[in-house]
């Protein structure tokens, strides 16, 4: 079937593609286009325990992912996010901190992190960490010190406040995790708040001396060459101070605890303060700040970028991972908005506390051509992508069978409604040996089966891979400029199978058309009639092609082009 195409301006946009670049980069460290080097690199996000065993203990570290660098670089990667590599009990995995200032044993020392920060800088990759702001490990010494008395010098760098009476916590509020968010400590005889685990207190963000004191942690690091962080958890970092209920909404979460709207636990604007004082030490460094930032609508976005752009650069919106169906409709609705928000757009699709994109969009029968669909939308847009690992080769969500193999404490809380989030967190598929070359020990969690069939030694040499399409994407996308900063034009919004897009800078102007659908289509794009004559395809999958004004896009095929006059 012909369809009409509804075309947009795009000579329109042109100048309105000018403008906006000239108002989001008042800054220093710009290109000569005026982009700062974070607008234009690709991020991929690295779990270490689960990325390359260098020591074959079961566990990722840090010679693990040196090893991989020229792996990434040939990818196409130009910074990575390494998730918490520093000294901790491990309970969150990381994510509970007992020293930001060093690296944990399991995945090496300093002297290791300094190899991987200039091989990396050798590279041109860049080293962004992952900052665990609102809370630290119970065993922090920080945390140590503030539980031994009440007027300890720490007391007052974590939340600690009298119960209602015996056994009875200050307010309602729950964890994330599960049960109380109020934990009492005998030695003292007061609770303790803590968002998520028991052993993850929340630090208290009013006292002056915890910001100094984190702070100072960023600075350290960009010292020693990171070039930005990924801020973990940024809405959960001030509570309200009357300790007010938060409002109970009615039924009960996998953990058994009463739904709460957590209106006085997140999201508290006090936190915008914290977040421009940390840019303005990122910017003495040309860092970057990406966020954890859940946000529900652009509003909120916007709040996150800052009032003058000057808090994060790149809050993740994570509004894709919203959308768990290929519907056009949904995803445009998504780009829209997002385009349409005050700061540089951030696009995320898979991370390591949600499904992988292969599970949440796959049919089952046609999941690699909708990983590379996938592909073909998140790293054509205008924004920066960030890749989880393992994305580009179609790994597979391989959630535990039993309760007694969870690793993931939530897992065993939730079982079986909440199976954690070990599934998402499984080894690289790095070939077809024995642990899939991650290792030559056992791996912490199993080697999901489909290794065997999904791996880089395999995909790499296979033209028609999930992997191969990847790199042919993220090649294309770094040598086109209007792939890096041409405007997003939607087309056809109203097709329901196909979502196709113009990306126009100057006068370079890119087609993507995706198709969403199980259905060959055909769609007559009238370029022509818009004084476009040629239509070279750039990258496309299988039999996908342009002919004249024609596109004729496979079952979830993908045909990118450029247009000439
Ligand atoms: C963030 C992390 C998650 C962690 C939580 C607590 O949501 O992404 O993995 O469990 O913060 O630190
Ligand atoms: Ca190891």
């Amino acid at each position: 079937m012909h369809r009409k195409p509804s075309w947009i301006l795009v000579s329109t946009f042109l100048s309105l593609s000018f403008l906006t670049a000239c108002a989001q980069n008042s800054g220093k460290s710009k290109d000569a286009e005026g982009h700062q080097w974070w607008q234009h690199a690709v991020f991929y996000e690295i779990y270490p325990r689960s990325f390359a065993d260098s020591n074959n203990d079961g566990i990722g570290d840090l010679k693990g992912i040196t090893s991989k660098l020229n792996y990434l670089k040939d990818l196409g990667v130009d910074a990575i996010w390494i998730s918490p590599c520093f000294p901790s009990p491990q309970v969150d995995f990381g994510y509970n901190v007992s020293d930001y200032e060093n690296i944990d044993p399991m995945y090496g020392t300093l002297a290791d992190f300094d190899v991987l920060a200039s091989e990396a800088k050798k590279r041109g990759i860049h080293i962004i960490l992952d900052f665990v702001v609102n809370h630290t490990s119970d065993q922090h010494k920080w945390f140590l010190d503030s539980k031994s008395s009440r007027t300890s010098e720490h007391r007052d760098w974590y939340v600690w406040r009298d119960g209602k009476g015996p056994g009875h916590p200050p307010n309602n509020w729950n964890s994330d995790f599960g049960g109380s968010a109020w934990k009492f400590d005998p030695t003292t005889n007061q609770y303790y708040y803590h968002y998520f685990y028991v052993q993850q207190p929340d630090l208290n963000w009013r006292n002056p001396a915890v910001k100094d004191a984190m702070f100072d942690v960023t600075r350290w690091w960009y010292q020693r060459g990171v070039s930005g962080f990924r801020l973990d958890a940024v809405d959960t970092l001030f509570e309200d101070p009357n300790l007010r209920d938060n409002p109970v909404t009615g039924g009960t979460n996998p953990y058994g605890d009463p739904y709460e709207e957590k209106i006085y636990t997140t999201k508290l604007p006090e936190v915008h303060d914290v977040l421009r004082g940390l840019r303005k030490v990122t910017d003495q460094y040309n860092g970057v700040l990406i966020g954890e930032t859940w946000t529900a609508n652009i509003a909120e976005l916007n709040k996150y970028y800052g009032e003058s752009n000057n808090e994060l650069q790149l809050p993740m919106d994570f509004l894709f991972t919203t959308v768990n169906k290929l519907s056009p409709a949904e995803f445009r609705k998504q780009i829209a908005a997002v385009d349409a928000a005050s700061g540089w757009p951030t696009f995320v699709i898979s991370n390591h506390d949600i499904v992988r994109s292969y599970d949440r969009y796959g049919d089952g029968q046609h999941n690699d051509q909708i990983a590379k669909l996938m592909a073909g939308l998140y790293l054509t847009l205008r924004g920066t992508p960030i890749l989880y690992y393992g994305e580009e080769i179609g790994m597979k969500t391989t959630p535990p069978m039993r309760k007694e193999d969870v690793k993931d404490p939530i897992g065993r809380t939730g079982w079986p409604k909440e199976k954690g989030r070990d599934g998402e967190r499984t080894p690289m598929q790095w070939n077809e040996s024995a642990n899939a070359g991650f290792s030559t020990a056992a791996s912490w969690l199993p080697v999901p089966p489909t290794a065997a069939t999904h791996n880089v030694a395999d995909e790499s040499k296979d033209p028609d891979s999930v992997l191969a399409f990847y790199k042919k994407v993220l090649k294309l996308r770094h040598a086109n400029r209007a792939l890096l900063d041409g405007t997003y034009v939607p087309l056809n919004e109203n097709d329901q199978n196909v979502l196709s897009y113009l990306r126009s800078y100057k006068d370079q102007v890119v087609l993507v058309a995706l198709n969403m659908s199980g259905a060959e289509q055909k769609i007559n794009f009238e370029m022509s009639q818009h004084g476009f004559s040629t239509t070279k395809s750039l990258v496309a999958t299988g039999t996908s092609s342009a002919k004249g004004d024609v596109v004729t896009l496979e079952p979830y095929g993908v045909f990118i082009g450029q247009l000439s006059k």
